[in-house]
């Protein structure tokens, strides 16, 4: 691969060589706003969309990128074009954004005057493969202990890379059956979402999935409602229970880089005929048909 440029404060610079500083508030305060958009067929996915979330999630977090989104998207897409050429076409990238608040040392409390925000904008290669098998197979959804942070503490919609809870509930439910994927509860008992991902139902092909007071919009949820809309399926926004998953003929997690992975046993108990449903399989035929790109191909690709 040719060398792997990263965007760094107004600078592009090799993968290895960029550094930060040890005072960042990304360090001294867990406080990252991100972005993870992944491209299809080497164009990026609905990057606009992934931007103006970001700028949403740097609005609730009252700071800024010193950026507008215009140039954010002009720079993203220089740097993907600078890092292209190392891609086989059969590869294609993560494109993340990171941006802190700059230096911010907690001591006192003050953000300094002179600090500015970081701004990193990576790609790398999207690997695929750990996913690979679910799209047959389906994945366990298992409900950890932990649970999410409720809205009044950290509202869900705010994406940052403070991933300890989810980090948690993931080695929690691993602990259970390795391959597991966490369905995490929120204070109440209601379904929210993965440490990466939306959750959703299917029952008498009608989808559920629970509303963004606690859980991330996901811009692939977004895209399953586009979806559902074109394939005539009502999609319904609303709180679900570990019930509501035990009995459902369907579930399944989107995200950026899988877009659906389907889950086909819940908490040890099969979930409709414990293999990957219909409403699953068209969803993801009509989402390969609107990107150009097999998805499940290409994540099986030796
Ligand atoms: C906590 C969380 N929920 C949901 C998602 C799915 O969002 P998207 O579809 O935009 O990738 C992510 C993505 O990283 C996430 O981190």
């Amino acid at each position: 691969m040719t060398q792997n440029l990263v965007y760094l404060n107004g600078e592009y610079v090799p993968a290895n060589e960029a550094r930060i500083s040890i005072f960042d508030g990304a360090i001294s305060l867990g406080m990252t706003v991100t972005e993870s958009t992944r491209t299809f067929g080497h164009k990026p996915y609905r990057l606009r969309d992934h931007i103006n979330r970001l700028f949403q999630s740097l609005k609730a977090a009252r700071f800024e990128a010193g950026v507008t989104a215009d140039k954010l998207e002009r720079l993203t897409l220089e740097v993907w074009e600078k890092n292209q050429p190392g891609y086989d076409t059969g590869t294609d990238a993560w494109i993340i954004h990171n941006i802190t608040p700059g230096q911010w040392v907690p001591s006192s409390g003050q953000r300094p005057a002179e600090s500015q925000p970081t701004v990193m904008i990576v790609t790398l290669p999207l690997d695929l493969s750990y996913w690979a098998d679910f799209y047959q197979t389906g994945c366990h959804a298992v409900t950890p202990f932990t649970r999410i942070q409720p809205a009044q503490s950290l509202d869900a919609r705010i994406k940052n890379r403070s991933r300890f809870t989810y980090t948690l509930a993931e080695s929690e439910v691993k602990l259970f059956d390795p391959m597991a994927q966490s369905l995490l509860l929120d204070t109440d008992g209601f379904l929210s979402e993965n440490k990466g991902g939306n959750f959703f139902l299917v029952s008498n092909n009608r989808i559920r999935t629970p509303s963004t007071i606690n859980c991330l919009d996901g811009i692939s949820r977004q895209t399953i409602f586009q979806l559902a809309e074109q394939l005539n399926l009502p999609v319904e926004e609303c709180q679900l229970l570990p019930y509501d998953v035990t009995t459902a003929d369907e579930a399944f997690f989107t995200s950026t880089p899988y877009c659906i992975m389907p889950a086909t046993k819940f908490n040890g108990t099969v979930i409709g005929n414990g293999e990957v449903g219909p409403v699953t399989k068209n969803l993801l035929a009509a989402w390969s048909e609107l990107v150009g790109i097999d998805i499940i191909k290409q994540a099986q690709a030796p």
